[in-house]
């Protein structure tokens, strides 16, 4: 079944309507909460009148710093998802504002309108007070995890034989900027929160990880973690935005504690632009050196990000500098500038698709000063060992990469001259980029039930955000108990099932996939081990005979030492069309062109559906998506789908997405390597390539939109 396109076992329900997403439950008694925002971005609530409020149709409380409970927030070890530096806000636990948007009050009520409408009545007086400032001043960065004042750190790697000093290189300098973007996923945010006599919290919450939001809003709590259950058995999109445990849950089930009822807490679109993080804005610049030959001599990068005032947030933005070209020198830095905001947090292909854009964009500029063809050059510089650690890859098929996306978009027709080519008016332009993204495991576990009707059921405490979690984790139980896909049924997105890990950095098939494959192997060896070593190869068969109707066998799986011994990730390269409007400086991408190299694919279908979604994000992120600060008031002005524009159908056009033959058996049982954020990355850069290619006009700030061609006199 591994390698099938295998359609998605959960797809009938979806389009049916009848899967339940955790906003779509609903508990007797159900109350609904609505939050009251801070207008400024740094300072303190001196008063809150309620009284308007309180008095309004269908209001069952107003909670604000002074009545709401005081809770314990044990201290917790900062999960993975979470920075380690710095603290989230505790919502209605203080007078301290960190951001325009914190929440500073909830209304619950009987209806949703009830609610939203009695928090508008709801009088916060706000004294504003110096914060760290609202500009984004790379200027002010520091080293992440250390003091304000510390200036970041230089990573250094230099082989002892490199020679950088080559008196014919050459040297770029290119620098890149890319807005704050958002995740802006379909579903809200929605958080259920229901308390029984016991003392017993359930949740239904939209998340990536159910064991995370056990775990953390048990330490708020100080419940012993198995008082609290958290249901999510589908989520909508999320991109990032739902690892992470956010204020909003402990805030609901606070209220629910309080009015003695279920509450249901969903995000407006305007309050997810300041609740669930984002991915933070950047400027960076990349300096190389090569030999007229084309061999990179040296890599130098220097990224600086926003972060929060009260989180520093960092992400792999220099990742790529060390790991995609042989250059015999890698230097990197990294900076971030807190701002009186909210914290940023992963999404899709964090600091990976920030880094590559950089590093992308470089590339260009350097095959364009020593006369190459951008392929051409990148397949000079191709790595053979990983360039900083010197370890051997797990497996890289790169070159396959290049060779079968190049052959399918035609890159062999394009002109080396800028502007060179035109289609009823539209300037037309090529370019592509590598892409890569390090692939993770992490320990997971899964409980597989055989019946003797010849069914099975796998349980883990898995998500599926979209990626197609259900059927794939189907594909490989039904590969090892040898059962048809039909046969088999996968639970996940319940913290009471087996313990998995989050659902993020493309790693769920590698750590998860491998727990079922591992909990099937366990159930047969089980069954051989009743039948005194002779269970043949049909495990129902062997259960009848053992006159069992089920057998249950939990198994698990977890990294090796392979990562101490080899480097994992995942590759591609994208090729990208686009065309100008020269008059009007419009820009489309009618093609865009990925061959990736994601290991052992399980299900081609999803796969592809995974790819060309990433390659949509890539036109959004590269053509769209801005959330424009305004830094006097430290507030996103297009908070909202009307301001915050994401590609729609009308502006996606082909998409060809393809998996290169590959398979990687040193860094996992099953061979995958993770295909979710490759497929974003190197799409943003590849469309900038092309851009420059199109009108020959190079333009250095993201997105490209028609006001920065004009700008550039990128027109006719
Ligand atoms: Mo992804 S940013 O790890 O959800």
């Amino acid at each position: 079944e591994i390698n099938k396109p295998t359609p998605r076992v959960d797809g009938p329900t979806k389009v049916a309507g009848l899967a339940t997403y955790a906003g779509e439950f609903h508990p007797d008694g159900l109350a609904y909460a609505a939050w009251v925002p801070a207008t400024i971005a740094h300072g303190r609530i001196d008063a809150v009148d309620v009284a308007e409020a309180l008095a309004a149709p269908g209001v069952l409380a107003v909670l604000t710093h002074e009545n709401a409970p005081r809770l314990p927030f044990e201290p917790i070890g900062p999960p993975v998802v979470d920075p380690d530096v710095g603290e989230q806000i505790r919502p209605l636990q203080t007078t301290e504002i960190r951001f325009a948007g914190q929440p500073v009050a909830l209304v619950v009520a009987e209806s949703q309108t009830a609610a939203r409408d009695a928090a508008r009545l709801v009088r916060v007086t706000e004294t504003a007070t110096p914060g760290v400032g609202l500009a984004f001043d790379p200027e002010r960065a520091h080293a992440p995890g250390e003091a304000t004042d510390t200036p970041p750190a230089t990573t250094a790697h230099a082989e002892p034989d490199g020679d950088i000093s080559d008196d014919g290189a050459m040297r770029t300098e290119s620098t890149v900027e890319q807005p704050r973007i958002h995740h802006a996923a379909m579903e809200p945010h929605v958080t259920i929160a229901a308390w029984d006599g016991d003392g017993r919290l359930t949740l239904w919450d939209k998340s990536q990880w159910v064991g995370n939001v056990r775990h953390q809003i048990a330490r708020n709590f100080g419940l012993a973690d198995d008082h609290v259950r958290v249901i999510s058995p589908f989520v909508g999109g999320a991109f990032g935005s739902a690892l992470r445990t956010w204020p909003h849950v402990a805030a609901a089930a606070v209220a629910a504690r309080v009015v003695g009822r279920p509450v249901r807490l969903e995000l407006t679109r305007r309050e997810l632009f300041t609740a669930v993080g984002y991915r933070p804005r950047t400027r960076q610049t990349v300096k190389l050196t090569a030999r007229p030959d084309g061999h990179l001599l040296a890599i130098d990068h220097t990224a600086f990000a926003e972060t929060s005032a009260y989180e520093d947030y960092e992400e792999e933005v220099t990742e790529p500098a060390g790991a995609l070209y042989d250059a015999a020198s890698v230097t990197t830095r990294h900076g971030i500038v807190a701002l009186d905001t909210n914290t940023p947090t992963p999404m899709r292909g964090p600091g990976v698709v920030t880094g590559v854009l950089a590093l992308e964009t470089a590339m260009d500029d350097m095959a364009d000063a020593l006369a190459l063809d951008p392929l051409d050059f990148r397949r000079r510089n191709d790595a053979e060992r990983h360039p900083t650690s010197g370890l051997p890859f797990s497996s890289k098929a790169l070159r396959a990469c290049y060779d079968v996306g190049a052959e399918r978009f035609g890159w062999a027709a394009r002109p080396r001259a800028r502007r060179a080519m035109r289609h009823h008016g539209e300037l037309v332009g090529y370019g592509m980029a590598t892409a890569i993204w390090p692939s993770h495991r992490a320990p997971s576990s899964a409980a597989v039930t055989l019946f003797d009707n010849g069914t099975a059921v796998v349980r883990t405490a898995a998500s599926d955000m979209g990626p197609g979690t259900y059927t794939s984790m189907t594909q490989v139980a039904a590969d090892r108990l040898g059962l048809p896909v039909e046969r088999v049924t996968f639970e996940l997105g319940d913290s009471k099932l087996p313990t998995a890990p989050v659902h993020g950095g493309s790693l769920t098939m590698a750590s998860v996939g491998n727990a079922v494959a591992s909990a099937c192997e366990a159930l047969r060896t089980e069954l051989a081990e009743r039948t005194g070593g002779e269970a043949g190869d049909d495990p129902v068969a062997t259960l009848r005979e053992l006159r069992l109707d089920r057998l249950e066998v939990e198994g698990r799986a977890a990294p090796g030492g392979e990562a101490t011994h080899h480097a994992a990730y995942a590759f591609g390269a994208v090729f990208a069309e686009v065309r100008v409007d020269a008059e009007l400086g419009t820009v489309r991408v009618p093609r865009l062109v990925g061959a990736y190299d994601g290991g052992v694919i399980v299900n081609p279908l999803t796969a592809k559906s995974q790819a060309i979604g990433g390659m949509v994000q890539g036109i959004g992120m590269a053509l769209m998506e801005e959330a424009a600060w305004d830094e006097r008031l430290g507030r996103v002005m297009n908070a909202d789908l009307a301001g915050y524009h994401v590609p729609v159908n009308a502006d996606v056009e082909t998409l060809d997405a393809t998996f290169v033959e590959s398979a990687d058996y040193t860094f996992n049982p099953l061979g995958v390597k993770g295909i979710a954020e490759i497929a974003l990355c190197g799409v943003a850069p590849a469309i900038a390539n092309a851009l420059w290619h199109a009108t020959d006009r190079r333009i250095r700030t993201l997105p490209f939109t028609p006001d920065r061609l004009i700008a550039a006199n990128a027109l006719d």
